[in-house]
């Protein structure tokens, strides 16, 4: 079935966990996920990062049928727009049937980003939708890519507790995206991550934190986040690239004709088994 975001984060508050968000680009991507936490019995979001994504599939075929399978799901499911980047691509999701949304407004100045998410809100609650947004900036351009060594400047984009509650106050969010030392993709060195301020956020804001580039994370660090506040843990990069080793390896062993639906179940298969086994960790499982 699906559940708002507001909903599937009051079930993680109850149970001290974080919920999966898996980034999906792929039809195989949204059976892998539906069935890992179907397995597991878990709830989980699906999200689309049309921003990032739109190249592979368009947010019309992938939305679709994310919200369809979501809803015969027989798990709690919140189907969710990553990275909103405007009111078309956000007012686009709603209208799919999205249960959530996230506008990154984190780039623009803080009065922008206020005035634009709480626009955002205001349409999403016309569709019974929930919000996400970002204060803070986090991201594989502001340092890690770019080598930055100089932990001053990393840490100048991190996300300020008392701006975070004033944001949260003036906007009405339903979680917030912060920086602590996450970044997306692949990291290039091993992340230090400020554990501590993930509570003081979580404590003047009053609503759960969510934390971005969930890839190459340690299961303890995982632990001590959700300990702290961490409700929702955004997930791509690794089942991307084990899917990928997985079938580089099948495909390594394969003689003669190599078919295209093969490679798909093969994806699936690898991407399944990753999302259980980073689900069991969240929802602090055996
Ligand atoms: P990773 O790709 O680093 O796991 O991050 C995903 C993410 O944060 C999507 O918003």
């Amino acid at each position: 079935m699906i559940i708002s975001l507001g909903a599937i984060l009051e079930i993680a508050e109850a149970r001290n966990i974080a919920i999966a968000a898996f980034n999906v680009t792929t039809l195989e991507g949204v059976e892998a996920v539906l069935a890992a936490a179907e397995e597991l019995n878990q709830p989980v979001i699906l999200q689309f990062a049309n921003a990032a994504h739109s190249g592979f599939i368009s947010m019309d075929v992938i939305g679709s049928v994310m919200v369809d399978m979501a809803e015969k799901s027989t798990v709690p499911v919140c189907v969710h727009l990553d990275h909103g980047a405007n009111f078309a691509e956000v007012q686009q999701a709603l209208e799919l049937g999205f249960s959530s949304v996230m506008y990154d407004g984190s780039t623009l100045s803080f009065a922008e980003n206020v005035a634009n998410t709480r626009a955002v809100v205001e349409l999403a609650e016309a569709y019974g939708a929930s919000v996400e947004a970002e204060i803070g900036s986090m991201g594989r351009e502001e340092f890690a890519s770019a080598g930055a060594d100089d932990q001053d400047e990393i840490e100048s984009c991190y996300t300020d507790p008392d701006q975070a509650a004033e944001f949260v106050a003036e906007t009405g969010v339903d979680a917030l995206a912060c920086s602590f030392g996450t970044v997306h993709g692949i990291y290039v060195k091993a992340p230090k991550l400020d554990i501590e301020r993930i509570g003081e956020i979580r404590e003047k804001t009053g609503v759960p934190i969510v934390m971005h580039g969930g890839s190459g994370i340690s299961d303890e660090d995982f632990r001590k986040c959700i300990e702290q506040g961490v409700r929702k843990i955004n997930f791509y990069t690794y089942a991307a690239k084990d899917a990928g080793a997985y079938i580089k390896e099948k495909l390594n062993q394969q003689e003669g004709n190599v078919y295209f639906h093969d490679i798909a179940v093969w994806g699936r298969e690898s991407m399944k088994k990753t999302y259980m086994d980073t689900i069991k960790v969240f929802s602090d499982l055996k």
